[in-house]
């Protein structure tokens, strides 16, 4: 089966970790985001995926090539100016000519995609849309169904006072490839706003698929810091918590509680506590005494003696100089200096700014 990864957003809210790098490539548990996705649908029986993509699409090509190492064959379609979610597809629409799955590039799931495509088979409706559940949908599309989950109504990011249902539209669709036909070419165009809606007033049918499953987007830092922990605090109780790839020189009176990743190249001096979750990207330093803990590191960052770094996220080539206690829940870009004043030198963002 075909699928369309849509990868062409810019993550504004995911700054300032796309500021170099655009969200599909923000690494989670030391991967680009992007290839948890592919593996995901590689799972579910997907063969070919096309990529639509806009901003800095470069850097996913040449990580990716034509999928292969993924066993997976990669297509990439480049818009020249943001099509949304429906033209992104409607640009690919010359190689889509059987049932195919459209999963948002932001979202991270255990929804059960085989048994969706195999209800969509079952019932055969133009569109189905897997939904799931959260506490505030008014941030979100929501979508009310009736008793068959068959879709009644779209509402986008409804009032408080107007919340009839917490299903929010889970960004995962499998469609009929005539569907496209709704939608106008080389025009800015909306699955969420256009597409579906107009499909419910023309009285076609469109499907839900309710999960309870694990979801997530990575839309800000938050979630994008919440994600490594669900993940590494899913880690099997009888696996080793502690997991070093690659060569890393870890001192043997470092003081580490897993979940711990750490990736190649990494140098952890003693007496530095590491506590899980936490993920080190390649060649991060952690300084003699320095602690960090509830973090995510990207690649070759190094914080210094007896610096502090909790909940939070470091961007790559940064710096904590010695003795700095970063303030809890801070996103650090890439190549940002904190000195020992606890002053950025540059760049990053602090939670009083
Ligand atoms: P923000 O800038 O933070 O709102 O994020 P976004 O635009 O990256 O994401 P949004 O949540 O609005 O979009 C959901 C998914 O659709 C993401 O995976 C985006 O990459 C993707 N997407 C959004 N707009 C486009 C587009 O115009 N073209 C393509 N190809 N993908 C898009």
């Amino acid at each position: 089966m075909k699928a369309v990864i849509l990868v062409g957003g810019k993550g504004t809210r995911l700054r300032p970790l796309t500021n170099n790098l655009t969200k599909a490539m923000v690494p989670v548990l030391n991967r680009p985001f992007l290839e948890h996705a592919l593996r995901y649908l590689k799972k579910h029986g997907v063969d070919e995926v096309i990529l639509a993509m806009g901003y800095l699409p470069d850097p996913i090509q040449e990580y990716f090539g034509d999928g292969s190492r993924l066993g997976i064959k990669l297509i990439y379609m480049v818009e020249e100016t943001p099509l949304g979610t429906a033209g992104a597809v409607k640009n690919a629409e010359q190689l889509l000519d059987d049932t195919f799955v459209v999963l948002n590039g932001d979202i991270l799931t255990n929804i059960d995609l085989t048994a969706m495509i195999k209800r969509h088979f079952e019932v055969r409706p133009r569109a189905s849309i897997a939904l799931t559940r959260v506490d505030n949908p008014t941030l979100y599309g929501v979508v009310e169904t009736d008793s068959s989950e068959m879709v009644k109504r779209f509402i986008e990011k409804p009032a408080p006072d107007k919340v009839t249902s917490h299903m929010i539209n889970a960004g995962i669709y499998i469609l009929e490839p005539d569907v496209l036909k709704n939608v106008p070419p080389a025009t800015p165009f909306m699955f969420e706003r256009q597409v579906f809606p107009t499909l419910l007033e023309n009285g076609q049918p469109v499907l839900s698929y309710p999960s309870d499953a694990y979801w997530i987007d990575i839309g800000t830092p938050e979630k994008y810091l919440k994600v490594h922990f669900d993940l590494l605090l899913a880690w099997d109780s009888s696996l080793r918590k502690i997991r070093i790839e690659g060569r890393s020189k870890i001192d043997p009176g470092a003081v580490i509680e897993g979940p711990v990743l750490i990736a190649g190249d990494c140098v952890v001096e003693e007496q530095a506590q590491l506590k899980g979750p936490v993920v080190l990207g390649a060649g991060c330093y952690l300084a003699k005494e320095a602690v960090v803990e509830g973090a995510v590191l990207w690649p070759n960052s190094r914080v210094g003696r007896g610096a502090l770094l909790t909940n939070s996220i470091l961007g790559a080539n940064s710096v904590i100089e010695d003795g700095v206690s970063i303030p809890e829940s801070c996103v650090l870009g890439d190549n940002i200096v904190v000195d020992t004043e606890c002053r950025l030198k540059k760049g990053g963002r602090l939670p009083a700014e």
